[in-house]
């Protein structure tokens, strides 16, 4: 049977924390992964993995400018190549450029115009992958190019300063200009960050396949509820005739937010040969078809007095964007509510350029904002003679200075006392290049992070059964995250049931709406729902028991109340009961400021000869909210910090501002740490519930690593050798100049 739904919509704090008071003991422990002994195993099937029958293979075809028009296409050699079953370049779905998550759903079908290096021509189908990829190589085609614009910096003049679709607004408050002037110290630094790829390890893959009118998609995405009003009206149907099926993801990053043109054309080449059709991207083809961050110049002004207090503070940049495309990357973000301040400026203006689409990347904005501001905190610390810590908590604000309203909670001033502590920061020296191991320079550095917290409206079913078993139904997906394992944890804590009696079913569109994974949401949103619904079931359960919720106690399967203990089945009279819960963003996230905070450290050791930079250890303390599981919050949180140290040092996808193509196009050479490049990594938590946010007072993690941990990386660097970043990632020939004499 079902019973009534549940929607809380966060107008006013939780009025119960939903996991206070709860007796079986899951949520806050390491518990291992669900999906683990399937992940390792080989069980759990990735997208291009599953096993459908008479599959044929599909390979894109793209193009090889960037913008102008296809004048022919010849085909004939490819479609003589045996096994060959299709070449499809002249279908009025074809689409001519990707969709974005923040672009609307429908792909654009401008066909035969190219808008950016590597964008989708069509798509060769063959009996196998092999003879797909070799025809497609036989496809001849003739273009009439132009000349587009693929730099920033030669572009800026051209620049939008009020874009029509800014994710967070520009804000510009006190005069800024005025303020600087009278201030005693002042600090105008300007850093670029390059365009970085998302970089997920599972490939982006397809399995579509149709029966009639109906198409399912098995695909590797993380927000299948747009992906199937996307997916739809592309292909020109009615969500109702998608269906989304994604159970395990290999990683998004941001990458698999929108729906990637492969998809379509699975789809598309699978309705005309009229068999399902299997379509992954090579890691070559990702460089152009999926998109990327935006690469950006950031200008960081702060003004102090001459005690430190800032009193002016100012983050402008330009970022780059596809011409007519929505997502600006919200550079700003993560310091809109960081530092007290009372003339404040935060800008993104964006410059049009003709490369592929840029979205969201691993903590869009925070991610290379904070490298920044971070960065030019520093030097302002060093400049009005404080350590960096208590310069930061000089200009710690009471309330939130950007929209004058209570912080929901705040323990960064914590995240920095137990961050020192555990990492020693008191053997820091205040100078630079006081430390040296023979070729080694050693520095210590640090700095805030910060990420605006986010809740997403969801649903979750969750049924009991008959036999006392709990089945947790949502579209959410597990991208890597553990929300198999702490969906089943909450569900588990609030009905009274061991882990092995909880299943989690994820990743189909056939189940209620989640907003999927993305934005650090997940917990907070999937978890919430879920904790909705259980607690409609407790209240059925606690009526079958004549007696209130709050004198029911679930435990292992029994239920105990008015000095009755009976077990989860003996109340369920033969028949599963379902519940629906739903989450609902409210006006909490308006009358408060809702963000996670930390302190991030890192230790250094750089090259005198060389201007090598090896990392010795990383320690992050981290304000998020409740802690879920031990173990995959800290794997959460590490590897965001990890990231942190890619954006510092590591990443970079080039751009060959001739053809507008990206240089970098595979893992050779576009850089990402391996283990040999990050050693010892640690992470903390100062824990607190927070009630604004949702009734689990859960908040997001993995972004939140991503923030600050670059720049306690570069401020390291500077202590070790006095090189301040300017341009990232900090490769070895952006420090080598600024060395010591040897
Ligand atoms: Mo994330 S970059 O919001 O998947």
């Amino acid at each position: 049977m079902s019973i009534a739904d549940n929607t809380l919509t966060m107008d006013r704090p939780a009025e119960r924390d939903l996991l206070e008071g709860r007796r079986q003991g899951l949520v806050g422990k390491p518990i291992d992964r669900a999906d683990g002994p399937a992940k390792v195993s080989g069980l759990a099937r990735y997208s291009y993995e599953q096993e459908v029958e008479n599959c044929a293979y599909g390979y894109v075809l793209t193009a090889e400018i960037s913008l102008g028009r296809v004048t022919k296409i010849d085909a004939e050699a490819a479609r003589a190549v045996p096994g060959v079953i299709a070449v499809i370049v002249d279908h009025p779905l074809l689409p001519s450029d990707g969709g974005g998550v923040m672009d609307g759903p429908k792909m654009p079908r401008d066909r035969p115009k190219i808008v950016s290096y590597g964008g989708p021509l069509g798509i060769v189908v063959a009996d196998s992958f092999e003879a797909a990829q070799a025809a497609a190589k036989l496809v001849r085609v003739d273009y009439s190019p132009e000349q587009g614009h693929y730099d920033l910096e030669t572009h800026l003049a051209s620049a939008e300063h009020n874009p029509a679709t800014p994710l967070v607004p520009n804000h510009d408050e006190g005069d800024l200009e005025a303020v600087l002037v009278g201030a005693a110290v002042t600090i105008d630094a300007t850093f670029t960050t390059p365009h970085h790829f998302p970089a997920a390890l599972e490939p982006h893959a397809t399995i579509a396949s149709w029966d009639g009118n109906t198409v399912e998609i098995r695909s590797s995405l993380q927000l299948l509820n747009s992906a199937q009003s996307a997916i739809a009206a592309s292909l020109d149907l009615k969500p109702e005739a998608v269906r989304v099926l994604a159970p395990f993801l290999g990683g998004g990053f941001g990458g698999k937010t929108g729906v990637g043109t492969e998809v379509v054309l699975a789809a598309i080449a699978a309705r005309e040969i009229r068999r399902p059709v299997k379509v992954v991207l090579s890691r070559r083809q990702t460089a152009h078809l999926v998109h990327n961050r935006a690469r950006t110049q950031q200008r960081v002004r702060l003004g102090c007095s001459p005690d430190g207090r800032i009193l002016a503070i100012g983050h402008e940049s330009f970022v780059s964007q596809k011409p007519g495309r929505a997502f600006i990357e919200p550079v700003a973000l993560g310091g809109f509510s960081l530092y007290a301040g009372a003339a404040r400026r935060f800008t993104q203006s964006v410059v049009r350029l003709d490369l592929p689409t840029a979205s969201a990347v691993r903590a869009p904005g925070e991610a290379i904002g904070m490298l920044a501001l971070e960065t030019a905190i520093d030097e302002m610390a060093e400049k009005v003679g404080l350590d960096p810590i208590e310069f930061r908590k000089l200009n710690e604000p009471a309330r939130d200075p950007l929209r004058d309203v209570p912080f929901s909670t705040r323990r960064i001033l914590d995240c920095y006392d137990e961050g020192a502590r555990r990492f020693g920061w008191e053997r820091r020296k205040a100078k630079p290049g006081q430390v040296r191991e023979g070729e080694w320079l050693i520095g210590l550095g640090m700095a805030a992070a910060s990420r605006s917290n986010l809740l997403g409206e969801s649903e979750a079913s969750v049924t009991l059964t008959k036999d006392g078993r709990a089945v947790v139904q949502t579209d959410m997906t597990d991208i890597g995250t553990g929300t198999y394992t702490i969906l089943a944890q909450v569900a588990g804590e609030l009905l009274g049931l061991p882990m092995e009696r909880v299943e989690v079913r994820l990743g189909d569109t056939d189940f209620p709406i989640s907003p999927g994974s993305g934005g650090s949401w997940g917990a907070a949103s999937t978890g919430s729902s879920v904790a909705l619904a259980c607690e409609t079931i407790i209240a059925e359960l606690a009526r079958r028991m004549d007696g209130k919720p709050e004198e029911l106690a679930l435990q292992d399967g029994f239920a105990t109340a008015r000095n009755r203990r009976v077990t989860l089945s003996e109340l369920m009279n033969g028949e599963d009961i379902t519940a629906l819960g739903t989450i609902r963003p409210g006006k909490n996230s308006e009358d408060t400021s809702q963000w996670t905070f930390g302190a991030q450290f890192a230790e250094v050791a750089v090259s005198a000869v060389t201007g090598e930079v090896r990392l010795r250890r990383m320690l992050g303390v981290f304000d998020c909210g409740r802690i879920l599981n031990a173990k995959t919050a800290r794997s959460q949180a590490i590897g965001g910090m990890i990231w942190g140290v890619s954006y510092a040092l590591h990443e970079e996808a080039v751009v060959d501002k001739r053809t507008g193509a990206f240089v970098t196009r595979d893992l050779a050479e576009y850089h990402i740490p391996s283990n040999a490049d990050i050693a010892q990594i640690e992470a903390y938590f100062v824990e607190e519930s927070d009630l604004y946010a949702n009734p689990l007072g859960v908040k997001g993690i993995g972004e939140l690593g991503i923030s600050g941990s670059g720049a306690a990386v570069t401020n390291a660097i500077y202590n070790a050798c006095g090189v301040r970043a300017r341009n990232f990632p900090m490769t070895l020939d952006r420090i080598l100049n600024g060395l010591p004499p040897v």
